[in-house]
């Protein structure tokens, strides 16, 4: 159509698992819903409404990077899992999401490309299509754990491949970054001039330990410029608050470079609210609660899903580290789509592995929120509906 720009053109045609939900719910038929990503929604512990309500909420006295106060409060957070940065090199924004746009315009003219990994969240492609900015896949191998295989990183590369982006951990897939993967991308990174990005939205979210985990790359000398970006949304379970953070680290002038950069951007927006930024302190204050919470919640419900595995079984949940995801890797036959429709039959929305552009084999995408009840009452259905093959 002509007046919009190819930007916005969007594809808004339904699928057949979209359309098939629709339909389920239009009739009112139960369903439990392993879709479920919202930590607002899943009787999780919320801090106290009173928290936002400060006597100074209506003044306005914008600081571009965020008021030194919430980013003082981040950096006391960072510090509380033995990572030292300064404020300095905080920037907020209103997400993480709205991050990934700053970045995109402060590093790529028009048509330049960000390297980002396959599978994962299905966010980056049109974030970066809204700046004109172009993404290229790199795989994740199965065969490595869908962990980061720094050859794949260089092969994805073109010249105008801008900065590489990685999910630590990886959502769905829960595999965190490793010391000597890290090692490797800076070294690409440094090489070729690309900047890296770190989505470290889920790394709070560790099910267990591992000696060469990487948990952000905030705080470290390395090479190259870098990108480390979290927020409310996840680590404090409020994505209705509306506040991220990215830390700027890399070589100092580099560094300062796209700090003072990034403050214009960011003033030309000055998108966080300010109650929010002033309640950021008992916010993170809180955040350990929701956290403890979270976590018992997601690895009861994992443990449950692999204990109601029968040993027989054609499927098998994918091994990870954490996040709020479980993957299913099934038969190919009747692979996704047709095994997603079986399952609505039975009263189970799940998601198919191809919104996430998996590869090499046929997955499902479970969420672990869930309250307990909840997740125990679907793997009956769930079990049942993958012993029939679909
Ligand atoms: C890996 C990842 N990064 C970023 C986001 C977006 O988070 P925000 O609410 O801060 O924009 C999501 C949302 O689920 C996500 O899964």
């Amino acid at each position: 159509m002509s007046g919009f720009s190819s930007r916005t053109d969007f594809p808004r045609t339904w699928n057949r698992l979209a359309r098939a939900l629709a339909e389920r719910k239009a009739r009112g038929e139960p369903l439990v819903d392993l879709t479920e990503s919202n930590p607002t929604r899943v009787g999780l512990p919320q801090p106290a409404p009173e928290l936002l309500a400060t006597s100074e909420a209506f003044t306005y006295a914008p600081e571009p990077q965020g008021l030194l106060t919430a980013r003082e409060a981040v950096a006391t957070h960072l510090a509380s899992r033995g990572v030292t940065v300064s404020p300095a090199h905080l920037i907020l924004s209103a997400s993480t999401s709205e991050a990934y746009g700053w970045l995109f315009k402060l590093l790529c003219e028009p048509g330049d490309n960000v390297l980002v990994p396959a599978p994962s969240y299905p966010l980056f492609e049109y974030l970066a299509r809204l700046e004109g900015v172009e993404i290229r896949p790199y795989r994740l191998p199965r065969a490595h754990g869908f962990g980061l295989d720094v050859e794949e990183v260089a092969a994805a590369r073109d010249a105008r491949s801008r900065a590489v982006l990685v999910i630590n951990p990886g959502n769905p897939t829960g595999h965190y970054l490793h010391e000597g993967e890290l090692a490797a991308l800076a070294k690409v990174c440094a090489d070729t001039g690309m900047a890296l990005i770190s989505d470290e939205v889920f790394s709070d979210f560790a099910w267990d330990t591992e000696p060469e985990r990487v948990s952000t790359v905030a705080g470290r000398s390395l090479p190259m410029l870098t990108f480390s970006l979290s927020g409310l949304s996840k680590v404090a379970g409020l994505p209705g608050l509306k506040l991220g953070w990215t830390h700027v680290g890399g070589p100092e002038a580099v560094r300062d470079e796209a700090l003072a950069r990034l403050e214009w951007v960011a003033d030309a927006f000055l998108s966080v609210g300010t109650p929010v930024q002033q309640a950021l302190p008992a916010l993170l204050a809180h955040a350990p609660r929701f956290q403890a919470a979270l976590l018992r919640r997601v690895k009861e419900n994992r443990r449950r899903l692999l204990a109601a595995r029968p040993s027989e079984a054609t499927w098998d949940v994918v091994p990870a580290h954490g996040g709020w995801s479980a993957v299913l890797r099934i038969p190919r036959e009747p692979g996704e789509e047709a095994t997603c429709l079986a399952l609505l039959e039975a009263g189970l929305v799940v998601q198919p592995g191809y919104f996430y552009d998996f590869a090499g084999g046929a997955f499902l995408v479970l969420s672990l929120l869930p309250p307990a009840d909840v997740f125990e009452s679907a793997l009956g259905p769930l079990v049942r509906t993958l012993a029939q093959g679909a």
